[in-house]
């Protein structure tokens, strides 16, 4: 195995990283902020805590659940996108994370190869969060093995079906729901199915789990036990020329319709990583029936992104000042600035500099 270049105590690269204890810590801590959330009283862990968000791909919900995460924690995020800073083109991605690494506090980065995340991960100082790469979409997984608890409870034994082709996001399903000792199969055409070192992966986890990883064509045999039916698109915007083969492929047997939906047992859920080609590889009556959750889903991504930033931030950046620190270095500020004649506007209130008090 090749060695890592970054280090999984600061950085969230891949779920793969961590145990599943501590994987189940980090969802108790996402049901508490969720908890705090629901009563309004979200609590300021990441007081003047600034994020930087590196996205080299368009998002909806990694960006915005991420952006109030930080505002709900007291903090504040920057969009950050190619061709609005120089990461790629001018400058290098060393020379990148050493500057986000002295004015950002942790960073969160959707690139095209996860190369270049694992790049920025190794070189930053701060904690980098992979927002989505050609690999994997770690913090969808969290978010997703969130949901599936809160909706199923137990998931030890349960048996989630993802259906469709092997995306960032299938690979993540394989991987999460076998750390939670779940079944997990791959039901998609054969040209389309999980490679066999995703498999080998998530076999690991099976070893030290239970559960089970299965792939098969056979979708209609496969979604007769299934707690959770999960799809995602059958196509990205780099496949496009791809379409036409793509469709004929999948549809429609490959496609979550009503007529699959019906084939499985009572309490399956319907789930998706959003977003979400309808009439493709989801139809309308599925995804806004009765065992749809594809939006309590995509609320969870605000919770679990919230967990994941005090889980890898909380800790590593000092607490706020106090007021007397506060009030000293405003103090100090405006003194110099009515000596040097600047405080036409604002005149000096505030107490002369003095010794600093302690925090
Ligand atoms: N599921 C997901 O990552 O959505 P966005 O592409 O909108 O961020």
């Amino acid at each position: 195995m090749a060695a890592r270049l970054y280090d999984p105590e600061k950085d969230f690269i891949d779920t793969q990283d961590y145990d599943r204890e501590e994987l189940e810590r980090l969802l108790d801590l996402i049901a508490l902020l969720k908890d705090a959330d629901k009563d309004g009283a979200c609590p300021e862990l990441l007081r003047d805590v600034s994020l930087g968000m590196i996205f080299e791909e368009p998002s909806t919900r990694t960006r915005v659940s991420f952006e109030v995460a930080m505002v709900k924690l007291g903090g504040h995020a920057l969009y950050l996108r190619p061709g609005e800073i120089h990461m790629g083109a001018r400058e290098s991605i060393y020379d990148t994370a050493k500057v986000l690494s002295r004015m950002c506090d942790v960073i969160e980065a959707r690139t095209l190869k996860h190369e270049t995340c694992v790049e920025l991960a190794r070189w930053s100082d701060v904690p980098v969060i992979n927002g989505l790469t050609d690999v994997n979409h770690p913090t969808q997984a969290i978010c997703d093995i969130f949901t599936m608890r809160e909706q199923l409870g137990d998931l030890r034994g349960r048996t989630c079906v993802f259906v469709g082709d092997r995306t960032n996001v299938c690979s993540s399903t394989l991987w999460i729901t076998t750390m939670f000792g779940m079944n997990v199969v791959h039901a998609a055409p054969a040209a389309y199915q999980a490679p066999a070192e995703w498999v080998r992966e998530a076999q690991r986890n099976v070893d030290r789990h239970g559960g089970s990883v299965t792939v098969t064509d056979d979708v209609l045999d496969a979604v007769r036990i299934a707690d959770v039916v999960y799809t995602d698109l059958w196509w990205w915007v780099d496949q496009e020329d791809e379409i036409p083969e793509r469709r004929a492929a999948f549809m429609p047997t490959f496609q979550v319709s009503a007529d699959l939906m019906s084939r499985t047992p009572e309490g399956c859920i319907f789930m998706h990583c959003l977003p979400a080609s309808r009439g493709v590889e989801v139809t309308d009556e599925v995804i806004d029936g009765p065992q749809s959750v594809v939006f309590d889903q995509a609320e969870n991504r605000l919770h679990a992104e919230k967990g994941i930033l005090v889980w890898k931030t909380y800790g590593r950046v000092g607490q706020p000042a106090s007021p007397d620190l506060r009030a000293h270095h405003r103090g100090a500020a405006e003194s110099f600035l009515a000596t040097a004649g600047w405080d036409r506007v604002h005149p000096a209130k505030a107490p002369s500099a003095g010794t600093p008090p302690t925090r």
